[in-house]
């Protein structure tokens, strides 16, 4: 059995999906955003503001490292930046079996445009920014993937599904 791998950009809904796919397919859940803030002591906002991208890139990077020496049952929702690193894809791909959630900038921006905890899209244009960052990222995203789930429009329930009918056992 391998890992569940989530990938895709902030706000696609990698962390709730996570939560219903871990309950359906009784494995354990880990979010690479959360891990990181347990070990650091505080919150993505504050590595980023503190340290800057890069230490918190590097720290992405060195947990996939570790995660690849633990048992590999779990569920794992990354953070949305993390298969941009050609090394990180190459570990993802280690790691299990990988599911991008893609989604339109457009539904991005309706889930997220209320939301004050992601550092990359604070400020003017949030919308230009997702679009941007997005056309940056996508190939990357598909580069990682070995299943695409397109969730637009699509309801939890069947996102959940979808991704269930497709772990390989
Ligand atoms: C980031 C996404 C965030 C978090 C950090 C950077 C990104 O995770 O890792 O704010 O570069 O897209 P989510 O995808 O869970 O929001």
């Amino acid at each position: 059995m391998q890992n569940v791998i989530l990938i895709g950009f902030m706000g696609c809904g990698k962390s709730t999906v996570g939560i219903r796919l871990s309950y359906r397919l009784k494995r354990t859940l880990e979010d690479t955003d959360k891990r990181i803030e347990r070990e650091q002591g505080k919150t993505v906002s504050d590595i980023f503001a503190q340290q800057g991208e890069e230490s918190f890139r590097e720290m992405e990077t060195q947990l996939l490292r570790r995660m690849g020496k633990e048992p590999a049952v779990r569920i794992i929702a990354t953070g949305g930046g993390l298969p941009v690193r050609k090394e990180n894809r190459v570990l993802l791909g280690r790691l299990g079996q990988v599911f991008y959630l893609r989604a339109k900038p457009e539904t991005i921006y309706e889930r997220l445009k209320n939301d004050t905890t992601r550092p990359l899209l604070r400020g003017e244009d949030p919308l230009g920014k997702i679009k941007k960052l997005m056309r940056e990222r996508d190939g990357a995203y598909e580069a990682a993937a070995d299943v695409i789930v397109d969730v637009d429009g699509m309801e939890l329930e069947q996102v959940v599904q979808k991704i269930a009918e497709a772990v390989t056992p």
